[in-house]
């Protein structure tokens, strides 16, 4: 990852900190930020050509623990401080989830009672990994609202409150506002502007953005606008018809990774991001509905049970994986990163 030169407002406000204020990453990973002087930002990418001052780069002292940061250049690693796992909302399965959409990998009516089950393993794996759960109850009216991820965007200390991209799921985000607005700030997205959650992938200095079916340009339009005034970058990739939301097709184990499903996404969609040292797990098209997972910090992957080539894969690059049977939660197209907003 030695060589990754990203402009990153967030490290620049690492950067104005004091150096023994940076806090502790590791790897290996150096990035210039917006506030260096453009000199210097000049030198910096001609030196990203010569590998051997990159190493030299990468080994700048670190003190007490703290990574050196001067001159506009920041040490960086696996930063997980960006990713919430703290907390996360999950809503019950509503008694008409038999009447829940379902047009792409859901292959059969929607079962409530065997979805609340996968439901409740689900909530346990979170559980097993630390994080505290705040459940809502499901709503008969919103056959749809256990998938709360497409409710509401958590962006640093706001949440954004996005409108839903199918008419049917439009106001499942007013008790979500209501229970994040208490610790969160919250920006509402502007009628005219359509956007489901599920179309955002969160990659720690960069909101992968899906242009979909339920997101329009001006949803994301809008998106960039805000989380671009809190620092954050931006790409936008186009959806293909054969699946719902980009989070269907592509998630984040870890900072610098990404998985992503083959027949869906393709590597030249992925490419800038893959040119800029993120590594790329593919799972096969067969199994591309276990591309959605969710990454923790100790190493543990929440995965959907029953895709084994796609467990392997996880496995071998060195996580531990925890399968949660998602086949109810599937019928009505929701997966793992779906049913929870973390924050
Ligand atoms: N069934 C999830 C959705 O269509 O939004």
């Amino acid at each position: 990852m030695v060589g990754r030169w990203i402009a990153n407002a967030e490290v620049a406000k690492l950067g104005q900190r004091r150096w023994d204020e940076v806090p502790v990453l590791s790897g290996s990973q150096v990035q210039i930020l917006p506030s260096a002087p453009y000199f210097f930002q000049l030198l910096v990418n001609i030196l990203d050509n010569v590998s051997i001052i990159r190493c030299l780069l990468s080994c700048l002292p670190r003190a007490n623990g703290y990574v050196a940061c001067s001159f506009g250049l920041c040490m960086m690693g696996e930063e997980w401080g960006h990713r919430k796992r703290a907390r996360a909302v999950v809503r019950g399965v509503s008694s008409n989830f038999d009447q829940a959409i379902s047009s792409y990998f859901g292959t059969h009516t929607p079962d409530p009672v065997s979805a609340r089950e996968a439901h409740a393993d689900y909530v346990a794996a979170l559980r097993e990994q630390g994080v505290e759960i705040v459940s809502l109850p499901g709503l008969d009216e919103y056959p749809d609202c256990t998938f709360v991820e497409d409710a509401a965007v958590v962006v640093a200390d706001f949440a954004v409150i996005p409108v839903m991209g199918h008419p049917t799921r439009e106001g499942e985000q007013v008790a979500i506002q209501e229970l994040l607005g208490k610790d969160l700030g919250l920006i509402q997205m502007p009628e005219g502007a359509t956007m489901d959650g599920g179309d955002v992938v969160f990659f720690d200095d960069c909101f992968l953005l899906g242009k979909s079916t339920r997101t329009n340009a001006a949803g994301i339009a809008f998106f960039e606008q805000v989380v671009g005034d809190l620092g954050y970058g931006t790409m936008t990739l186009e959806v293909p018809d054969s699946t719902l939301h980009l989070t269907t097709v592509c998630s984040s184990p870890k900072p610098g990774m990404l998985v992503a499903a083959e027949g869906h996404l393709t590597p030249e969609q992925l490419a800038p991001l893959a040119n800029n040292g993120v590594e790329i797990l593919w799972v096969p098209n067969e199994e591309a509905y276990a591309a959605n997972l969710i990454g923790f910090e100790n190493g543990v992957v929440i995965i959907s049970a029953d895709y084994p080539i796609t467990k392997r894969i996880i496995e071998d690059a060195g996580f531990t994986t925890r399968s949660v049977d998602m086949a109810h939660i599937r019928a009505a197209d929701g997966s793992l990163t779906c049913c929870s907003i973390f924050y």
